[in-house]
């Protein structure tokens, strides 16, 4: 049976570790190592799309993933900022409860977009978003970024860091974008030219 082998710009293991973990049979994930690419765009489809274009130096068909978090209180912010919003994970978890230490309205949502480019067609955009709301504070080991303060509606009331990947990866914006993504892989204009047999 053929792999169809998806070329992703990221230098963010966890990021690739999820992806790779959900997806089905038949695809496997490819890490395309371009450095750092600059995040200067103004939305997550920028950003994705800037990152899938200069994947196509090494791919006929490459993948941008751009994330982040949107909190309603903070009129969207982080939003395309979650990565700059302080130095470590541990350090943008404490901001963001800071900012938040009296405010009632904690409702939040991920959002991933994912961007197929190709030499030869055009961009796709694939959006998967899950609201939720900001805890109190930190809970669980899991996952990575704001996951241990990221309550998402439709679980528990466990944040995605207590979940294990495959819960998380159920419900979440990655994993919606991702399934998105793979319903529409049939559309690539030239599947088969990366693809060893
Ligand atoms: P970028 O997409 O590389 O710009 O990074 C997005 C940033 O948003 C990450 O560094 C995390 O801080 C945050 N983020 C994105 N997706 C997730 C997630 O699934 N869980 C927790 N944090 C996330």
């Amino acid at each position: 049976m053929s792999v169809v082998v998806l070329g992703l710009v990221t230098s963010n293991q966890d990021k690739l570790a999820e992806i790779s973990a959900m997806l089905p049979k038949g695809f496997e994930v490819q890490r395309l190592d371009l450095g750092e690419i600059d995040e200067t765009g103004a939305t997550f489809e920028e950003n994705a799309e800037l990152k899938a274009i200069a994947g196509l130096v090494q791919s006929s068909v490459a993948l941008g993933e751009d994330s982040g978090l949107e909190v309603e209180a903070l009129h969207s912010a982080p939003g395309v900022y979650s990565k700059r919003y302080a130095e470590s994970d541990v350090a943008r978890v404490r901001r963001l409860l800071a900012e938040l230490r009296d405010v009632d309205d904690r409702r939040a949502r991920f959002v991933t977009v994912i961007a197929m480019a190709q030499r030869r067609g055009l961009t796709q955009f694939f959006r998967g978003e899950v609201e939720g709301h900001i805890a109190r504070e930190p809970s669980g080991t899991n996952g990575f970024g704001y996951d241990p303060i990221f309550v998402p509606n439709e679980g528990d009331g466990r944040t995605f860091a207590q979940m294990t990947r495959e819960e998380k990866g159920r419900i979440s914006h990655r994993g919606r974008a991702l399934a998105m993504l793979v319903a529409n892989v049939g559309t690539l204009v030239h599947l088969g030219e990366d693809l060893p047999e």
